[in-house]
């Protein structure tokens, strides 16, 4: 019987914005206080795209990263999926631009929504797609831009959200474990909890939809928060059915930053000690389905992952949407510094001199 392939994570690499909005900063633009903010929420400050940033040049960045982690060749890469909400166009897809970015010329490539469910969705999809045989390589991306569609003037949404970008490289893995099971799922009854009303073909940009403010993040806070407290717990526990686990098997989980208070309490009903629940809400807000990547990368950097650790990343979001995926982290392989890896690296320093210039 041949062995079924698995898809495992052999690279990593995020970005985000220099600038930091705190919450004094955000004091002075409405009325808040940083005591609210944390106590509320856990977050202290969150990242801001410089005007000349965007999610296609974020994610580029993250996605040159994972590469570079990999010591893989962009022409290797067969599929580039970016999973966000704030795509620089309606179309041609954000991917696209990253795509061609990164010199991927041998890729397919697509945008996902799911809201902050995205990476996961992007992830379970990119693993079926190795798994399945039909991609060697995918690349999945995280990012967002945020600020872009967030009132300033609305305290209770503008002091969530911030900016950044997060990037996988999937690959087949050659160690045991990889990307052991995945779980998605949506409920479109609670479509208007989070939306964003205009731009798209139900209500046009206008005179009219600029004036009321339609372009921005729209929230009904409570019910999201309740909705994101209960599927987290039990996203999670489906997932690791699926590989016959429990929550005990766990080393880690990954859960999307939102909210300091929904990861407590997600930690609560699922049993598992806050210091396996992964944190840097207070650093970044919300990033949305830059969120867990972003993460992800942290961990994977200060060393909190081993080989043969279990991860649950489990997110939640708009639609509504949810997701959680296992993974069996492996063994890291250090990269051939061989003749074809000399000329990728050339290659991405030369796209990267090129985006320098075209600045
Ligand atoms: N600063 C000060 N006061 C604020 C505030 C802010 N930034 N934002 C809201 N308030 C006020 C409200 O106006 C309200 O005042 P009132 O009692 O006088 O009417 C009070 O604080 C309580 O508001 P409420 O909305 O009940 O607060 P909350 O405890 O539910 O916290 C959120 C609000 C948004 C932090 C919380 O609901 C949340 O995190 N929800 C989930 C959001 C989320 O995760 N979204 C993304 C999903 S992917």
């Amino acid at each position: 019987m041949s062995k079924a392939v698995k898809a495992q994570i052999i690279g990593w690499g995020a970005y985000v914005p220099r600038r930091v909005l705190t919450n004094a900063d955000l004091a002075q633009m409405v009325d808040t206080s940083d005591e609210w903010i944390v106590e509320r929420t856990g977050i202290r400050e969150r990242r801001l795209a410089a005007p000349d940033e965007t999610t296609a040049s974020m994610a580029t960045i993250a996605a040159e990263r994972a590469l570079a982690s990999a010591g893989a060749d962009p022409l290797a890469v067969d599929l580039v999926i970016v999973a966000t909400a704030t795509p620089d166009y309606l179309f041609p897809a954000t991917a696209c631009l990253v795509q061609r970015g990164i010199g991927a010329k041998s890729a397919a490539a697509f945008d996902l929504g799911a809201g902050c469910s995205g990476f996961i969705y992007a992830l379970a999809l990119g693993a079926h797609a190795i798994e399945s045989g039909a991609c060697r390589y995918v690349l999945v991306v995280g990012a967002e831009t945020l600020s872009r569609i967030t009132n300033w003037q609305d305290r209770g949404t503008c002091v969530l959200f911030g900016d950044g970008a997060g990037a996988v490289l999937l690959g087949q893995a050659h160690s045991p474990g990889g990307i052991l099971a995945t779980h998605l799922g949506a409920d479109g009854a609670g479509a208007d909890w989070l939306i964003l009303p205009a731009g798209g073909s139900r209500k046009p940009a206008s005179a009219q939809t600029v004036a009321e403010n339609l372009h921005t993040i729209q929230m009904d806070g409570q019910k999201v928060f309740r909705f994101a407290t209960k599927i987290i717990p039990d996203a999670t526990r489906k997932v690791l059915e699926q590989a016959g686990l429990s929550v005990a098997d766990v080393d880690m989980v990954i859960a999307h930053q939102a909210n300091a208070r929904i990861l407590q309490a997600a930690s609560e009903r699922l049993g598992v000690p806050q210091e396996k629940m992964y944190a840097n809400i207070d650093r970044y807000g919300n990033t949305s389905a830059a969120s867990i990547p972003i993460a992800l990368c942290e961990a994977a950097d200060e060393g909190r992952l081993q080989a043969g650790q279990r991860v649950v990343l489990v997110g939640f979001g708009a639609g509504l949407t949810w997701g959680a995926v296992l993974v069996e982290w492996g063994e890291k392989i250090p990269p051939k510094r061989d003749l074809p890896w000399l000329l990728a690296a050339l290659r991405r320093w030369w796209a990267w001199l090129l985006r320098r210039f075209r600045r």
